[in-house]
């Protein structure tokens, strides 16, 4: 089918790694670089979600990139499958002074299994800490059958440091263009489709649910399924905490008007006990 009528959306990335290996620092970076440049996309840490916009490689189309952050601990294997499968591009952080480690393998599987659907990019990060060998670390990534682009595949590696902001411009460059070569388009039919990332009580607002949209637009009144409970939704916010009136593909968004509560749902849609920040699928739909 043709695409090209369908305005592009933001790219979805998700940043996976070890545990400790600078996710967070680097999201916390390329964050308050981009708030620093006047361009707030901001969000809370701990919603995990937020849009930043960046430059385009061509034209001067503005372009948004949604950051997902994961966990790195070994407990949270369940949340980087979902984080893996409700992306377009994985960004795997492998720290320079620590190299593949447990979580690095499973998250070099985790997007093994997706490679058709996910893009990744590797981030060599803490390039600024002394006698690192980055050297040693992209020759043990290839040991792993991740062909890095040096040694003939396609697969980017950027050096980074999430702390000093070294090579974070690359990383962006990096993303903007794979997702360019994805061609990610917001498929605007008049159906609302997305995931919960979240959910919790919220003083005054009762269940909320953060959800990244992926099809259609969220405003208040759309009807939305997920697993065993829906809402009609009342209100919007950005996880950053403003009020929106509408949502469109590629954005996340807090969402309340839930019947119950969405850790319920959560619990009940997923195969783990672990519920507090384990996204899940929502399929829904504008009920007319
Ligand atoms: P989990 O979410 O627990 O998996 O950890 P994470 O991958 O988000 O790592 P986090 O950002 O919490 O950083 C872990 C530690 O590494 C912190 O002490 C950071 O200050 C440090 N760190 C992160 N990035 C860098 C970096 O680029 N250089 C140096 N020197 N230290 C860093
Ligand atoms: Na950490
Ligand atoms: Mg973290």
């Amino acid at each position: 089918a043709d695409k090209s009528s369908l305005p592009h959306r933001p790219p979805v990335v998700t940043i996976m790694g070890h545990v400790d290996h600078g996710k967070t620092t680097l999201l916390d970076t390329l964050r308050s670089t981009s708030v620093a440049k006047g361009e707030a996309g901001g969000i809370t840490q701990h919603i995990g979600a937020f849009s930043v916009p960046v430059p385009a490689i061509s034209g001067d189309e503005k372009r948004t990139i949604t950051f997902l952050d994961t966990p790195g601990h070994a407990a949270f294997s369940a949340m980087r499958a979902r984080g893996a499968s409700v992306t377009d591009i994985v960004v795997l952080v492998v720290a320079a002074d620590d190299g593949i480690m447990p979580q690095t393998r499973e998250v070099i599987e985790l997007v093994q299994k997706e490679k058709d659907n996910v893009g990744l990019v590797v981030a060599v990060n803490k390039v600024d800490k002394p006698d690192v060998d980055i050297d040693r670390i992209e020759k043990m990534l290839l040991a792993e059958n991740v062909q890095l682009e040096r040694f003939g595949g396609d697969i980017p590696c950027v050096h980074v440091s999430g702390l000093t902001g070294q090579g974070l411009d690359s990383l962006v460059e990096t993303i903007n263009a794979l997702a360019e070569m994805q061609d990610i388009r917001a498929e605007q039919k008049d159906v609302v489709q997305g995931y919960v990332l979240e959910s919790k009580m919220q003083k005054g607002l009762g269940p909320v649910a953060t959800v990244l949209l992926l099809r259609g637009s969220l405003t208040p009144g759309t009807h939305l399924i997920c697993g065993t409970t829906q809402a009609k939704v009342r209100s919007l916010t950005s996880p950053s905490g403003e009020s929106i009136k509408s949502v469109l593909p590629g954005f996340a968004a807090v969402v309340s008007g839930w019947k119950n509560s969405p850790t319920q749902v959560t619990k009940s849609s997923l195969p783990t006990k672990r519920i507090s920040s384990v996204p899940s699928v929502t399929v829904s739909e504008r009920l007319t």
